[in-house]
């Protein structure tokens, strides 16, 4: 039986799967991952070498075109982008609207729909180069979102940017810059983001990559697929874990630093608290994202003289899980999100902003997908649902409920 037609052919029968634990949505050339071994690949490409050998932009192009741009490519594609960077003034005014505590999830994931009001002749895409413009534009346009909405936060005037630094440099500058002065950033900060980002770019069909792909299935345009992938990213359970992470560290250092009392916590099935970062739907074994963030977070930290004591509790915590039979068992290992928080603390990026910064690392992902998705012409996504609700019963008028 064809598993689509399993219901027509068999007389009712359908597939239950709550949480899609073993339930393939798609067929997909993107990202491979092995979450028994730790492995993880984009277009077939190991993401440690990745990381090393390429920059944040070349692995955007990789995972949306399969191949590694060439030097023209990358150069075109870079300008593409560029030309595309500027934001409509307009969207200030939908900006200035939101309070300046409002959480910069919500004024992204705003934002980015309001780009499709913004540009109707994004969602009709018809062709490759329909496609080509959308992605180029919605390129163009994150970081600037992305800054903007920071430096609101902390009552600062917008930057435009500098068309002569690169994607992620230029998202630096546009976030750090300060009025009057002099903007250098530190290599060592530029290039901790960019593997950052690398590493978050694509990790199949996770949570926001699946609500990108399901409202992108209903023709809903780029820009809208996008903005319901960051509202699922801001969950605490998925890319919100970031923020999270951090918080419950500084939560344990307040407490006098503790772990072994959160780890109790943590295993007690009365008490809500997890050990944010900890546990992932497909590796169990190790996530090699981790590891390389780990590294990462140790060199920045060195590179910048940088003595946390947060860094501490999380190599602390992370040792005490090792050797700890509930965390053995249920093989929970730490995941992308528990050592990032604390290369973005050295980089000054307010808490606040750390699930933001997972949007952009995925943004490529999320567009590769979609783009995928429409390109095999996938149907509506809708999946079924096991009915287990009242039988037929007879309506009461009110004044006799
Ligand atoms: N702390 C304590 N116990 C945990 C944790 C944790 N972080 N994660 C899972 N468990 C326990 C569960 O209570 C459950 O125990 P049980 O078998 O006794 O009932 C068992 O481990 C399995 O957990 P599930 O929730 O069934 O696993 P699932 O695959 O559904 O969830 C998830 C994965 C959401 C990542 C989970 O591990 C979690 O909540 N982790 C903390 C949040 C986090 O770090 N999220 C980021 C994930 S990475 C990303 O999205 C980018």
């Amino acid at each position: 039986i064809d598993i689509s037609n399993l219901r027509s052919e068999s007389g009712g029968v359908i597939t239950l799967d709550p949480g899609y634990k073993n339930t393939g949505s798609c067929e997909s050339a993107i990202t491979f991952l092995d979450g028994e071994k730790g492995i993880l690949r984009y277009r077939g490409y190991a993401i440690e070498e990745l990381a090393k050998k390429v920059d944040f932009l070349e692995v955007t192009y990789l995972l949306i075109f399969g191949e590694l741009p060439t030097k023209s490519q990358n150069d075109k594609f870079h300008e593409d982008i560029k030309a595309q960077s500027a934001v409509d003034e307009d969207i200030k005014k939908i900006l200035d609207a939101f309070p300046r505590t409002a959480h910069p999830m919500g004024i992204i994931s705003s934002l980015t729909s309001a780009l499709t009001a913004f540009n109707p002749s994004s969602v009709n895409v018809n062709s490759e180069e329909d496609m080509y413009k959308a992605i180029v534009k919605i390129l163009g346009k994150m970081p600037v979102l992305v800054a903007w909405t920071m430096r609101k936060r902390q009552g600062l005037p917008f930057d435009y940017g500098d068309e002569s630094l690169g994607y992620v440099e230029n998202l630096l500058k546009m976030m750090f810059s300060k009025p009057n002065s002099c903007y250098v950033q530190s290599k060592i900060l530029v290039d901790a983001l960019d593997k950052l980002l690398i590493l978050h770019a694509d990790h199949e069909q996770n949570c926001s990559t699946s609500t990108v792909r399901i409202v992108g299935s209903a023709h809903a345009g780029l820009f809208a697929s996008i903005s319901a992938g960051i509202s699922a990213l801001w969950g605490p359970l998925h890319g919100g874990a970031n923020q999270a992470v951090l918080e419950m560290l500084q939560a344990i250092e307040a407490d006098g630093g503790d772990t072994k009392k959160y780890m109790a916590k943590a295993k007690d099935k009365n008490d809500p608290f997890r050990l944010m970062g900890f546990g992932h739907r497909v590796y169990k074994n190790f996530d090699p994202r981790a590891k390389i963030i780990k590294k990462a977070a140790d060199d920045v930290l060195d590179a910048l003289g940088i003595d946390d004591p947060i860094l501490a509790i999380a190599k602390g915590l992370e040792k005490e899980a090792l050797e700890d039979p509930y965390f053995v068992e249920r093989k929970l290992y730490p995941n992308v999100d528990f050592y990032s928080g604390i290369i973005y603390r050295a980089m000054n990026i307010p808490q606040e902003m750390f699930t933001v910064m997972f949007a952009i690392g995925r943004l490529p992902g999320w567009i590769a997908q979609w783009r995928e998705m429409r390109l095999r012409k996938e149907p509506i996504g809708r999946p079924r649902q096991l009915y287990i609700g009242a039988t037929e019963r007879p309506f009461v008028p009110v004044e006799e409920r």
